[in-house]
């Protein structure tokens, strides 16, 4: 478990809000902290915009927060929880469902339910699914707007400048270019999202961002794990040393008339960034329970929307008198053989056609094994096979097969370990002299002994695709074990043979059941499958006991003696060469694609 350091609060005392909540360590309703019992944290997803169905690149963003969530489940169980849910409002929607002849509502209910249905496909153990068109959220919102407009920190100012739909928001002049259209026509776009901008004019309510600097760089300062990867920390640092200026907040009713108006001014919606940021708040109970949690909360969050997550709401946020988010993940991007995915190009990677075609088990663990947070990852689809096959169905599932094949373990049962044939020694080379397990088996038996640590630290630092590198060169330790020895070749009828092919296969379910434990929270389904086969129960299967190979170091072994489980199915079926691609969803030209 990672010792947290101290948290500062970062509140101006004299403009506390009355609307704020109560200081962290109040006391509060809910699984709050108590003695001896470390705090319960929430894992954050960012939440979609209904104004496209899902892609690999929303997928990517829950099946990060999903496997960290079920991790740390596995460590402590109730210590975790997982929200997710769909952005509804702003110009963007409100423009896509004009061009779909729909109805917002109608458009938001059809493409959030789609987000639901893919995420609880691909196994996304969400605790809490938000829309914010909910009353729930409404409500938190208006709170939260008033705790702002109650400390002193809107105001009405003119503002204009170049406004990105797509992205929902102000881009300033140095961030724009000039780039012709598809009809070769001039027009300007935003440098970082590749978008159209359009120059707008209006009279809006302006949060006070400006006065933030100096606390925003304390509590970096005072953090530094506050963002990661590191490179992410660093660049919200240099944001800093720019030109902070205060943040628009609400939109002309004219213009927007999709969002929640701005309490006692009906010509003014609230601006969409600052209500989806809310509904972390929300799905903890603002303004009633959320100090059970706040600020024990993780976002998850692509580089491109870093800035929202990492200035403004800890802005937002410190101006309630709450305390930014206790860490921000940040990821970097899905390309699609090479080229950004965008709806334009039509190259946008539909998940339900590749779970269909990888299983999602398969799909999971290529996305969570190939995705490197630091830098973009390209997708190929011959790539996916090529991973999901030699790591999950040759590496693992050969090694299962292998490991309880009739033939080799006749009896069906998990075998025992012999002590003489396998000894423990503080010096090996005496130990191989006596029993017959070799230097490489004894590095075998550290290598899987360091692993359940090895993989938490590499979670916990947001480091997936390491934990399972770590897994997969285990793995295949554990074949060049098996090999080595030629179990096969082993007289079963010779007794002190046999006892050696017991401790081999011992030691080898060892490693599997290790393995298995340890691949829960990227292939559930599969993690279930082989520690059925190794009749693992559902209550030994936690993290925070596991412990390898307990006979090795003197201590019982539950599991000797039972009988295997009956599926002796392949755990993971080869996956053949693609008999065509991926369908890609090829859409009409958009300019407002929710995923370019
Ligand atoms: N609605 C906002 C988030 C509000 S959170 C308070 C939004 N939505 S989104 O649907 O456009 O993006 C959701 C997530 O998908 C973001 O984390 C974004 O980075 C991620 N991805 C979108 N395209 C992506 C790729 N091509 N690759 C990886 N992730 C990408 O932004």
């Amino acid at each position: 478990m990672l010792l947290l350091p101290p948290r500062r609060l970062f509140l101006r005392p004299l403009r506390r809000s009355p609307g704020a909540a109560p200081r962290r360590g109040s006391a509060g309703p809910g699984p709050g902290p108590g003695p001896g019992r470390e705090r319960p944290r929430l894992v954050s997803t960012p939440i979609f915009y209904v104004n496209g169905p899902p892609h690999i690149g929303h997928l990517y963003s829950a099946l990060l927060a999903d496997a960290l969530h079920r991790h740390r489940s596995l460590r402590r169980p109730g210590s975790s929880r997982l929200s997710t849910g769909t952005d509804e409002h702003g110009l963007k929607v409100q423009q896509a469902a004009a061009e779909a002849g729909e109805a917002p509502s109608a458009l938001c209910a059809r493409v959030s339910g789609q987000f639901r249905a893919a995420l609880a496909q691909a196994a996304v153990s969400f605790s809490d699914f938000i829309r914010t068109s909910e009353p729930r959220h409404s409500r938190a919102v208006l709170h939260f707007w008033e705790a702002l407009r109650a400390g002193g920190w809107l105001y009405k100012g003119h503002y204009e400048g170049w406004y990105c739909t797509a992205s929902e928001c102000f881009v300033p002049e140095a961030q724009v270019a000039q780039s012709p259209d598809a009809q070769g026509c001039a027009h300007k776009v935003s440098k970082e999202s590749g978008h159209q901008v359009h120059w707008t004019k209006e009279e809006n309510y302006m949060f006070k961002l400006s006065e933030f600097r100096q606390p925003l760089q304390k509590w970096l300062h005072g953090d530094k794990n506050a963002i990661s990867p590191e490179p992410f920390y660093h660049s919200v640092l240099q944001w800093l040393e720019d030109d902070l200026l205060d943040l628009s907040v609400s939109r002309d009713r004219s213009r927007l008339q999709w969002g929640i108006p701005v309490p006692d001014d009906s010509t003014q919606t609230i601006y969409v960034w600052l209500d989806a940021l809310v509904n972390y708040l929300t799905v903890l109970g603002y303004p009633d329970a959320h100090n059970a949690w706040w600020p024990a909360v993780h976002h998850i969050v692509g580089k491109d929307i870093l800035k929202f997550h990492a200035i403004y709401w800890p802005a937002l946020l410190m101006a309630v008198g709450l305390d930014p988010p206790e860490r921000i993940y940040v990821h970097s991007h899905w390309t699609v053989h090479g080229q950004k995915m965008s709806k334009s190009l039509g190259n946008v990677v539909d998940p339900l056609a590749c779970f269909r075609q990888y299983t999602i088990d398969g799909f999971r663990y290529f996305l969570l094994r190939q995705g490197v947070p630091e830098r973009d990852c390209d997708y190929y689809d011959k790539k996916v096979i090529k991973i999901v096959n030699s790591e999950l169905a040759d590496a693992l599932g050969g090694l299962l097969n292998r490991c309880t094949a009739p033939s080799i373990n006749p009896s069906g049962i998990y075998p025992p370990f012999s002590e003489s044939y396998f000894p423990r020694s503080s010096d090996q080379v005496g130990a191989e002299a006596l029993g017959r397990a070799l230097r490489e088996d004894y590095e075998l038996v550290t290598s899987v002994t360091l692993l359940p640590l090895k993989v938490t630290n590499y979670f916990e630092n947001f480091q997936i695709y390491k934990a399972l590198e770590s897994i997969t060169a285990c793995v295949r330790q554990t074949n060049g074990f098996f090999q080595r020895h030629t179990p096969w070749k082993l007289c079963q009828k010779n007794p002190a043979e046999k006892c050696w092919l017991n401790t081999i296969l011992h030691v080898t379910l060892e490693c599997l059941r290790v393995y298995g434990t340890l691949l829960q929270p990227v292939i559930p389904a599969t993690a279930d499958k082989l520690l059925s086969r190794l009749a693992i129960a559902p209550e030994e299967r936690s993290l925070r006991d596991l412990t390898f190979l307990p006979r090795y170091h003197g201590k019982p072994c539950p599991f000797e003696g039972r009988g295997l489980g009956p599926d002796t199915g392949v755990l993971f079926q080869k996956l053949e060469k693609l008999r065509c691609q991926v369908e890609t969803k090829r859409s009409q030209t958009s300019k407002n694609s929710s995923c370019e």
